[in-house]
Order: C-alpha cells, then structure tokens, then sequence
C-alpha cells in the first residue's frame, strides 16, 4: 500500500500531512515507514533532481511534486516534514521549516556540519515550538536495547568501558550512529573530556564513498582514513570510539552478529557485545556466553530495520500531538555531532579538550581548508 493510500476507518482530515525532501536511497526507509502509520498521509515531496522527484511520486502515490522545497513549504504547509537531503543542505532547510510552520520535523544525521548549524536548528525550532529530531534510529534497535536493558539491570555490574568500532567507515557520516549510542547506553551522560586523533594520509580516498560523496556536497566533504576519540563521562565511564580503514573490519567473519559496526561494553561482573543483527553476554549470573536472536533471514532483517523507522516516525507524531518529548530530540543529536567535532578539535589542538565544546567550525574541514592537515 503507498503512503497516501487510505486505511479503515481513519478520517482523512484528522491525520498528520507529511512531506518529504530528498527522494534518494533513504527517502524508501521513511516511506515504507510512513506506510505503516494509519495517523498520517503523505501529501508532497520534493527534490532538485526532477527525474528523480516524479519516479519517487508515483512508486508512492504522492500528488505533489516540488522540485524546490520552499514552495513546497509555501503551498503544502506540511504538519510533518522528513528532511533526506545531504547533510550541507539539513540546516537551511529546517529553518525555512520551522519559520513555515511545520510542527515536527525528522531530520537524517548527521545533524549538521558543525555545531553553529546546530544551534541555528535548535534556536529556530525552539522559538517556533516545532519537535525537532535526528535520525539516530538504532537507538531503537532491539539488539542495543538489550544491551541498555543489561547495563541498566546492573547485570553487567559497574560499568568501566564502552568501545564502538566501524571497519571501514568514517566517523561523521557513519560514525555518528555510534556516537549517539554511546550517549544512549550511558543514559545520555554528559562527556567531560576527549583525546581525539584523525589520519588523512589519503585525502579522503580510503572512504568507499568518497567520489559519490564529493559530488553531493563538493569542497563541503571530508572523510577521514581514521579516526578515533578516547572520551570520559561524567559518571566515569570511559569509551573509545574507532573508525575507518585500519579499524577492525571482522563483522563478516562473526557469523552470528552481523553489523557492519560492534558496540563492546565492560563492567565489574560481564561484559556484552551487540550489533545491528545480534547481542551475545556473558553475565555475573552465569560463565557461559549467551547469544540473542539474530533475524532468521532477509525477511526479518528488513523488518527489523524498518521497525527503526517505524518507530521514529511515532514518536514524532506523539511528540507533536502530546507534547511528549521525542527520544532523538535534536538535543542528543546535537551531543553526538559534538563528540564528533570533539574528537576533531583534539586533533587540531594535539591535547586533549574539554565539553561542553566552544567551537563553531567544523575543525576537520577548516583544517583540510586551511592546509593544516
Ligand atoms: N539513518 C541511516 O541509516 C541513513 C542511511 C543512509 C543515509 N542517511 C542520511 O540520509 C541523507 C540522504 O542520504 P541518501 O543516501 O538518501 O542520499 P541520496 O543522494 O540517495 O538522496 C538525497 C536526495 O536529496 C536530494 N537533494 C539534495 N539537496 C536537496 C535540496 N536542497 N532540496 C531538495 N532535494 C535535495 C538529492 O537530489 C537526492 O535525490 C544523508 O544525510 C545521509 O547521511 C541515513
């Protein structure tokens, strides 16, 4: 069924209008999402590639097409808006958003570029009472929720040590899932401090993407060769976060636990090791490992993966009808995008520094800018 289709029983006129900008790769995420929620309909889309804008409007049924979103905004007036643009392009457009009107907003991460953009995000939103998000979306993960679930019952004992690797990656586009999860699994704790270094031996080409990425977002994109932060909460807990191409890059190996990324928390009495596709733990109550369920096959991967989606998209729409707060609120968005500039303002210091961060730029990209890298 498309997005815009009817269901049973629901009155058109009391559901959420949403409307989406960018119809690329993870628009299919949101919309097949969207599908799933009989309180909205999606009414308009929108995207500077026209080809692309009228293929994504007929695989889903959506009458209107925009090939600029400010007139999307002007004319539709959307209650909801999914941002699934380049990452350059987030701050803009939640701006013109939440002057027009619109009442919750999804935006992809990372949140933005830096931490000025951010601020803008959150300024506007504030000031205009619009529900902001960012679509750290495994924090509804059922492998990370267990793991959370085993920190928090104190089954683990006393937490010591979270380390998050991505093999392959980098640690803005992809490592900021990670980031926001290890906020997540230390109850959103503030980070004291972060030893930071970053390679560039490469320029950029060790990451798989990088030409594609360099199209999108031109001078504006970066990718690191490596990456990584040493950071301390202040609950004490201490982690490491690790990316790209010297990091491990094992998970095809593991079998059972089949994420492209591995979250490895250590406490007092066990410790535990989960991904997108499985958990195993070893708890004080016990010597042995124990594995979790991972998906039976394609069919429940993908599921699981849209249940993510699922589940952001609710919980906007109950955040703007209840005023409840939204569990990806732009807040947290925001504390992983700095952790992030964090680790890369460590690099350009060579020291260590301390959050709450004060630099607006983004330290990676001044850096490469500014020949100092
Ligand atoms: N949550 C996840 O796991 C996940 C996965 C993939 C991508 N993403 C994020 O989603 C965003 C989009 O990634 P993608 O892979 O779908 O990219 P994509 O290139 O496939 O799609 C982006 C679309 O946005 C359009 N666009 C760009 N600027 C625009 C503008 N100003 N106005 C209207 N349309 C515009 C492009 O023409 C393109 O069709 C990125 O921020 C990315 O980091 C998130």
């Amino acid at each position: 069924m498309s997005a815009g289709a009817l269901r049973g029983g629901t009155n058109v006129t009391q559901r959420l209008r949403v409307a989406i900008v960018g119809c690329g790769g993870i628009s299919t995420a949101h919309m097949e999402a969207l599908a799933q929620i009989p309180t909205v309909t999606v009414v308009a889309a929108a995207d500077v590639d026209a080809q692309r804008l009228q293929r994504f409007c007929e695989q889903w049924g959506v009458s209107a097409g925009y090939t600029d979103y400010r007139a999307l905004l002007a004319h539709e007036r959307p209650d909801l808006l999914g941002i699934c643009t380049w990452e350059h392009t987030h701050c803009e457009i939640t701006l013109a958003a939440a002057e027009s009107g619109t009442r919750g907003i999804l935006c992809e991460k990372p949140m933005a570029l830096n931490l000025h953009e951010a601020d803008l995000m959150i300024q506007a939103c504030d000031n205009a009472q619009a529900v902001l998000a960012i679509g750290h979306m495994r924090r509804y993960n059922r492998h990370y929720r267990k793991l959370k679930e085993l920190i928090d019952s104190g089954e683990l004992g006393q937490i010591m040590h979270i380390r998050a690797y991505c093999g392959g990656w980098d640690i803005f586009l992809w490592g900021t899932h990670y980031a926001d999860m290890l906020y997540f699994l230390n109850n959103d704790q503030p980070v004291e401090w972060v030893a930071g270094q970053i390679s560039w031996q490469h320029r950029g080409m060790a990451y798989p993407y990088s030409e594609v990425y360099r199209q999108r977002m031109g001078e504006l994109f970066v990718a690191e060769d490596d990456a990584i932060g040493y950071m301390r909460f202040a609950n004490g807990v201490r982690a490491i976060l690790e990316t790209g191409v010297h990091s491990p890059q094992d998970w095809q190996a593991r079998g059972t636990l089949g994420g492209q990324c591995t979250v490895t928390v250590c406490g007092t009495r066990g410790a535990a090791i989960a991904d997108d596709g499985n958990i195993r733990y070893c708890t004080g109550a016990s010597s042995d490992w124990v594995s979790g369920a991972a998906p039976a096959d394609e069919e429940e991967r993908a599921a699981h993966w849209r249940q993510q989606f699922i589940s952001e998209w609710q919980d906007l729409v109950a955040a703007v009808q209840s005023g409840r707060e939204h569990p990806l609120q732009a807040r947290r968005g925001r504390a992983a995008l700095e952790m992030i500039m964090a680790i890369y303002e460590s690099s350009r210091r060579r020291a260590v520094v301390e959050l709450p961060l004060a630099v607006q730029d983004n330290p990676f990209l001044s850096m490469v800018q500014q020949g100092l890298i």
